[in-house]
């Protein structure tokens, strides 16, 4: 049935950016968005409890996220999730991006939709959401997470070059409107992704990326530092959308690579004549950084049933359908929303950023 196949390799090539059409024969790439369920000075895995706890976040997914969540499986206590994918109830969250005027004032940096791929028409749509990736190179053989799995990548006190996590966290200036520069897979184009935030205005915005390790101890839901119970291949981080090396016999079992995508709209601060005057990076983000090397993310497993590991076993799965995995539309999706616990402004000109006290310089 030649001429089937070839039909819809024709429809997915179509809209598909030139540089995935390198892919490995039979990989699967979930690519999908969440819309926001809510932005709150929370952080459940840690600070669990703390209310609120010291720098804001932007959370995505189901609605079961809150200030306690524990090992507990959350996709039987969330009743809705703002995800394409109707069954995945996990929880993404990252850290959010503010602009610093001239005059020492923050200002919350919106975020864009997802840049159109695989005619997909819900991700575009996620303004102020987060788009997900879950790659499994090898179908068939990644496991995806269990219950309660959760995860932390990154470290927002780090403020230079971390050579583990070249190719895992990345800044992509867009040089123009519609993702313009969007011609390589994230992180791995050196001369246009950066580990730091771009000095520079950037006219299309700044898409953030960033991956989580690939191998899992097999046992651990969880560890103290929500680390240590993953790690990457022997060989260092895989490279996106491919296996890297062999996992470590400490932690044997591959897991899905998970990478998070923010676009932060930065265009309305692209007039230099409002950064600060010393030259410093004007965007912060919201534990104090404006390095960006301390971007970090958290990840709490909520798949219902084994919906996720079908979709790992699938073969040739682009963007935010596959096979009978379970979709919803992005107008259910948005009403999906979790009850802000921390009042705060997150709108407004700042005198800090909250839960940071700042030096106003
Ligand atoms: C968080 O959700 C869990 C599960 O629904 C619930 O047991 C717990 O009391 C909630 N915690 C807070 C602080 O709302
Ligand atoms: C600080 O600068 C911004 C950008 O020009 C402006 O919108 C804001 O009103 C200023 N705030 C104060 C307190 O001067």
């Amino acid at each position: 049935m030649l001429w089937t196949t070839l039909l819809a390799f024709a429809a997915v090539a179509e809209a598909m950016p030139k540089w995935m059409e390198k892919r490995q024969g039979g990989m699967t790439m979930l690519r999908f968005g969440c819309a926001q369920v809510v932005i709150d000075r929370l952080d459940p895995l840690v600070n669990p409890g703390v209310i609120p706890s010291p720098h804001v976040h932007q959370i995505v997914g189901g609605n079961g996220f809150n200030a306690t969540m524990t090992t507990s499986d959350v996709s039987k206590t969330a009743t809705c999730t703002t995800c394409a994918f109707s069954k995945d109830f996990s929880n993404y969250w990252t850290a959010n991006l503010y602009f610093k005027a001239r005059n020492g004032t923050y200002k919350r940096v919106k975020q864009l939709g997802a840049a159109r791929q695989f005619n997909d028409d819900f991700s575009t749509a996620i303004d102020g959401g987060v788009l997900v990736y879950y790659v499994s190179a090898q179908p068939g053989k990644v496991t995806a997470f269990k219950p309660g799995f959760r995860m932390l990548v990154g470290d927002p006190t780090s403020r230079k070059v971390d050579a583990n996590m070249k190719r895992q966290n990345c800044y992509r200036c867009y040089t123009g409107p519609n993702f313009g520069g969007d011609t390589s897979a994230p992180c791995m184009d050196a001369n246009i992704d950066t580990q730091s935030l771009p000095p520079q205005p950037c006219k299309g915005g700044i898409r953030s990326n960033i991956l989580f390790p690939t191998c899992w101890d097999g046992k651990n839901l969880d560890s103290p530092d929500h680390k240590a119970h993953v790690a990457y291949p022997t060989s260092g981080p895989a490279n996106f959308l491919s296996l890297g090396g062999n996992c470590p016999s400490t932690h044997p079992v591959r897991i899905p690579q998970l990478m998070y995508e923010v676009v932060w709209d930065t265009t309305p601060f692209n007039d230099k004549s409002q950064w600060p005057a010393d030259g410093s990076q004007p965007f912060y983000f919201s534990y104090g950084d404006n390095t960006g090397y301390g971007q970090h993310a958290d990840y709490v497993f909520g798949w219902q049933d084994d919906e996720l590991q079908k979709g790992m076993d699938a073969t040739n799965c682009m963007g935010a359908k596959c096979k009978d995995m379970k979709n919803q539309a992005i107008a259910p999706a948005k009403q999906c929303q979790v009850k802000t616990a921390v009042k705060e402004d997150h709108d407004g000109w700042l005198s800090e950023l909250p839960g940071m006290e700042m030096p106003m310089h």
